[in-house]
Parts: structure tokens; C-alpha cells; sequence
């Protein structure tokens, strides 16, 4: 859950270091560091700021390693600050993964006298390669590599020589880039795009030996393996906030867009049907399932929840939804007749990419619905749906919430009409898809009304949704964005879940923001909103036009487009997460990169 870059070539290598940092932060911003073969190590608790700012007018060296980091073992200090180095200072590491076995390859280490100075897996790792270090960097790599058990995407230097970058790859991604200057390692290719768009994604088990002009991939039993590069579709001007004050502001507006791109060659409106590339060889069988298991992490697990409503109102498709923490570790009993969807945005998710191999594991056909190109979820399963949402920056997922939710919407019409969906009801479903970009533009023209709600939300230290059915976990996910932005503690519920417990909490100091479109649960909906209405609880209702009902007994209403039943929680959703981002922006926080969390968990 860090950030680690690279590179060897002629340019003066620190401030192409600390920009890469500055595209790499959303992995994690709680500390960082560069080493600069020649020129030394710089490292600094807190954001890339407070290390650029340390950097010497004296610049020196055309290589490098850098880090931002995410704490996993030790707290986010200077000294538990990546690189880390060797008993003689000359060997350095920067590290994204966990090494699990160090406390016994410490022991070892220290009944040799070795010494370490900061709390970190990382550190013991420097050690370990420096006490096997026989004059080649890579070969002590190499074999320090076969002592450790744990996670890692890794980049390692030594001051003797700086012509050479040697990375490795377990668990947590590293993708090589190669430039017309030099070459350069990533953990993530958005911040190669300044560079290059000729990359090469590692493979678990991989390690690679980088010079300005050359590079080797090798196993880390040391096989030369010949691979090629690809190259990458996508440009930098798309990680750019161009304009908006934050990402997050940003990936909320380009909704519509993102829709018309999830969409885009994928609906057969003259057959009411979806035709998805991803999913062609697999369509029968699919169609043909006995049940449908999705698995993800924070929202790509709410968005599968939608998924199930989806397929099992739609599509007839019985469907089970699993946290990737999960299902990785309890026992599964999974039938022939069923597969794996894992849900992804960033495609490297550890606990979603465990339960992907432990699918693998049970013989299950296994699926992804992947944002992040080339990722390692994206890789490992046999068959799926890129989003097409573009690179999402913001800590707290947005777009590709919305993006996750309509390629639902475009599976469920795809499988559906393998199962017995009219044709009528496809035809429906494509319009909707069609002029769903319209409608969410007519959805952010409410932006104003949120600002004013995020006033007075901003107030408050706690809140409730509540939704039902398909805006269940909408009301989840409506809380996890407040939660993630604002810090408030946020929960949700099924609306008529409140009475067995929830309700309790509620007076008026305890706002409660209510999912109530007019569907077929409206009815049961607004005897929810008068239950929290009878507590004193503040409630702000997100209605369908025209509603009287609850604009009736709410404090504040907003009123929705209404569209086809499918598709109408991401019209709900869009609000939700404005009105978080407008809380955060209240209250004064970095709502790009709130406390304690970040971009893509890479270690579980
Ligand atoms: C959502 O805003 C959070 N960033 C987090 O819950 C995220 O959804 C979760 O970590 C899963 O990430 P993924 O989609 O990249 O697998």
C-alpha cells in the first residue's frame, strides 16, 4: 500500500523522483524518501512536501529509488521512512508488501551482531541482502529472496553501482518503463506516463535487472525469462485535476463521460441486447449457472451488492457476495455450476486477489470487473469487463463506483436475455443506458442544493442512511464515502432494519439521510422516514420528482430523475458522493487523501 518508483538513465535523477512520488502519493502519504547513488538519502515523516522540501540545492546523480509509504510495521516516522540500507550504508531498499517471516530472519541477523535502527520488515530485508552481498547487487537479490515469505514489489540500489536498478515482484505490482532518457520502475504506470507509455508488467516470482539502456527479467531462482513490452493506451492529461480543486471533485463530474465510455460498443439497441468483448467466450456458461459468486473490498464489495439485486431481479441468476477478507480464509462450498466475479478497481486488492486464486483453487471459473489496465486481477482471471473509467486518482472511489454499477447493468442485460429477459425489457434497459450520461448531467446541476445540505451535515459527529433493496447498499456506500472524506461517523442500514436496534441511537442530533425513490419498496420507505421522524432525528430524503410524501416529514428533500428501475441507484449514488465531498471540503480536510487510508490495499 506505498508507492515505489525508479529509474537509471541521464537525467539528474531527484526531481523526476519526487514527481513520480507526488503520482504515486494516493498509494500512501504518511512518509517518504529518495536515495540518489552520489548524492545520498532524503527521508521526511508526513506528505512529499515536507520531502521536496528538504532537498539540497546541490543536485547529484542520474539514478535512483524512491517511496511513499503506508505504514504496516512501524509508525510513520523518519526513521521508519523508506529507503532503508544495509550495515554498511551503501545498499538501499525501497518496499511496498509485507516480508512476514523477519522477526526470524532478524534473529539470524542480529546473532551475526547486525544492528537495526527502525522498527520495520523492510530494514531486515536491507540487512539480510547486504550480509549476503558478494560485489553484485542482483545476485545478493537473488538470494535473499529465497529466505523471505511475505509480499513485496521492491527496488534496491548500491552506491557502487549506480548504473544498475534491480526490482522484484511478489504479490505487490512493479511495472518496468522504458524512455528515450533511461528506464524507470513503478509500482504503477500512471507514473511512468510523463515518461514513457513502452511498459512491462513483473509477474509474481519475477525480478528484474535495469540499465539506462537494458533490462533482464529473470525467476528469482534466477531462470532469464524473455518477455515484451506493451503499450500503454491511456495519457497523462487524465491524471491531472484539470481545473477542479480536488480528484475527487473531478471523478465525480466526469460521471457522465465515464458512462458513455463503460458503454461505449457494448449495446445492440436493434436487439435490446449487451455484447461485452471481455465475456464472449464465457457468455453460455455464464448463462447457464447455477449461481454467481461476487467478491470484493470496500465499495467494489457494495457495488456488488448491487450487482446481485441486479441479476437476481433481471436475470434470474441466484447470486452471493463475499468480503475478499472473507472468502479468502472461510471454508467455501462452492457447486460446479457456479463461478467468481471478483470486483476491482485497482485490480491489485490483496484480499480480492487471494479469493480469486482460492476460487482458482476450487476449480471455479473465475471473472473480474477491473478498472486499472493490466492489473494483476485483471491478469490472473480467465475472463471479464475493464470499466473504462480511466485512472482514478482520489483515495475515495467514485467514478468507478458508478462504472462498477453499470457494467453490472450491462451483465445482468447480457445474461438476462440469455435467461428468458424480453426483448421488450432489453430494449428498455439499452435506452436507459443511452440517456443515463444526460440524466447524471442533470443530477450534478443539483451540486448547489448538496453544498447547502453539506452545511449543515458538517455539524453533526454522526449519521444513519438507510435504503432498500437495490439502495441498501447504496445507503452503505453513501456512508463509506462520509466516513472515508469527513470522518464522521457514518453508518447505514436497510431502512426496515432500524427497529431491531439502529433506532435507538436516533434524536436530533442524529441526522439520517434516506434513500426514497419511488419504487416498489417506496411505501415501506416512508414508514421508515416517519419512524426516525417520531425519534426527532433531522432527515434528509433523496425523493423521485414529484414526491409529497416525504418532502412531506423530511427537513430537507432532494428530488431524482426517475429511470428504469436497473440503473436508478447510480442516479442515487451520484449525490451521495457529492454531498461527502462538499462534508470534507466543510470541514477542511484532504478529501484526496484522507487520514489512515489509501488508494489500493496491496497487503492484507
Ligand atoms: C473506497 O472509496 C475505498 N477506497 C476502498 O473501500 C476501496 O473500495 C477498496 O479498498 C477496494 O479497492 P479496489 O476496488 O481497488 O479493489
Amino acid at each position: 500500500m506505498c508507492g515505489i518508483f525508479g529509474y537509471v538513465g541521464n537525467r539528474t535523477a531527484a526531481p523526476l523522483l519526487i514527481e513520480a512520488l507526488r503520482t504515486l502519493e494516493y498509494r500512501g502519504y504518511d512518509s517518504a524518501g529518495i536515495y540518489v547513488p552520489q548524492m545520498g538519502v532524503i527521508k521526511a515523516a508526513g506528505p512529499i512536501d515536507n520531502l521536496a522540501a528538504k532537498m539540497p540545492l546541490e543536485l547529484a546523480g542520474t539514478s535512483g529509488i524512491a517511496h511513499t509509504r503506508w505504514a504496516t510495521h512501524g509508525a510513520p516516522t523518519e526513521i521508519n521512512a523508506h529507503p532503508h540500507s544495509d550495515m554498511s550504508g551503501n545498499i538501499w531498499i525501497v518496499h511496498n508488501g509485507i516480508i512476514e517471516n523477519y522477526r526470524e530472519i532478524k534473529e539470524g541477523l542480529v546473532m551475526q551482531g547486525i544492528r537495526l535502527v527502525s522498527e520495520t520488515d523492510t530494514e531486515v530485508l536491507a540487512k539480510l541482502i547486504g550480509s549476503l552481498y558478494r560485489g553484485s547487487i542482483a545476485e545478493a537479490v537473488h538470494d535473499a529472496l529465497k529466505h523471505v515469505r511475505g509480499t513485496y514489489g521492491l527496488a534496491v540500489m548500491h552506491e557502487k553501482e549506480p548504473g544498475i536498478l534491480v526490482a522484484a515482484r511478489m504479490g505487490s505490482p512493479i511495472v518496468l518503463g522504458f524512455g528515450t532518457d533511461g528506464n524507470y520502475i513503478s509500482s504503477d504506470p500512471a507514473a511512468l506516463l510523463t515518461h514513457t507509455k513502452d511498459v512491462l508488467f513483473l509477474e509474481d516470482g519475477e525480478l528484474a535487472v535495469v540499465t539506462k539502456d537494458s533490462y533482464e527479467v529473470r525467476t528469482i531462482a534466477g531462470k532469464v525469462l524473455t518477455k515484451q513490452p506493451e503499450t500503454l493506451a491511456h495519457d497523462f492529461e487524465i491524471v491531472k485535476k484539470q481545473g477542479y480543486a480536488h480528484f475527487m471533485e473531478k471523478e465525480i463530474f466526469e460521471a457522465p463521460e465515464v458512462i458513455e465510455n463503460t458503454i461505449r460498443g457494448r449495446l445492440l439497441p436493434e436487439k435490446g441486447r449487451a455484447k461485452l468483448g471481455g465475456l464472449e467466450s464465457v457468455v453460455q456458461e455464464i448463462a447457464t449457472l447455477h449461481r454467481l459468486q461476487i467478491v470484493g473490498c470496500g465499495s467494489a464489495y457494495y457495488a456488488g451488492q448491487v450487482g446481485r439485486y441486479m441479476l437476481e431481479e433481471f436475470a434470474g441468476l441466484p447470486v452471493e457476495v463475499e468480503l475478499g477478507s472473507e472468502y479468502r480464509y472461510k471454508k467455501n462450498y462452492p457447486d460446479k455450476k457456479s463461478a467468481l466475479l471478483a470486483v476491482s478497481q485497482s485490480g491489485e486488492t490483496a484480499d480480492t486477489l487471494a479469493s480469486v486464486r482460492e476460487g482458482k483453487r476450487l476449480g471455479l471459473r473465475t471473472l473480474g470487473i477491473i478498472n486499472a489496465v493490466g492489473s494483476t486481477i485483471a491478469r490472473e482471471t480467465d475472463a471479464g469487463v475493464y470499466n473504462h473509467a480511466g485512472p482514478e486518482v482520489a483515495v475515495a472511489s467514485t467514478k468507478a463506483f458508478i462504472s462498477q454499477l453499470t457494467v453490472f447493468a450491462l451483465i445482468t442485460l447480457l445474461i438476462g436475455r440469455e435467461r428468458g429477459m424480453k426483448e421488450s425489457e432489453g430494449k428498455d434497459i439499452v435506452v436507459g443506458l443511452k440517456t443515463l450520461p444526460e440524466t447524471l448531467r442533470e443530477v450534478l446541476a443539483l451540486a448547489p442544493k448538496l453544498k447547502e445540505w453539506a452545511k449543515e451535515i458538517a455539524t453533526y459527529d454522526d449519521a444513519i442512511f438507510i435504503g432498500r433493496k437495490f439502495h441498501a447498499p447504496i445507503a452503505y456506500e453513501g456512508a463509506l464515502k462520509l466516513k472515508e472524506v469527513t470522518y464522521i461517523h457514518a453508518e447505514a442500514y436497510a431502512g426496515g432494519e432500524l427497529k431491531h436496534g439502529p433506532i435507538a441511537l436516533l434524536g436530533e442530533h442524529f441526522p439520517v439521510i434516506a434513500l426514497a425513490p419511488n419504487d416498489d419498496v417506496y411505501e415501506k420507505m416512508v414508514s421508515n422516514i416517519e419512524e426516525v421522524k417520531a425519534r426527532q432525528a433531522p432527515v434528509y430524503a433523496f425523493v423521485t420528482k414529484g414526491d409529497v410524501n416525504v418532502a412531506a416529514i423530511a427537513k430537507r428533500v432532494i428530488e431524482l430523475p426517475k429511470v428504469h428501475p436497473l440503473l436508478q441507484p447510480i442516479v442515487s449514488t451520484v449525490p451521495l458522493h457529492l454531498l461527502a465531498y462538499y462534508v470534507g471540503v466543510e470541514k477542511g480536510y484532504n478529501v484526496d487523501r484522507p487520514r489512515n487510508l489509501a488508494k489500493s490495499v496491496t497487503v492484507e
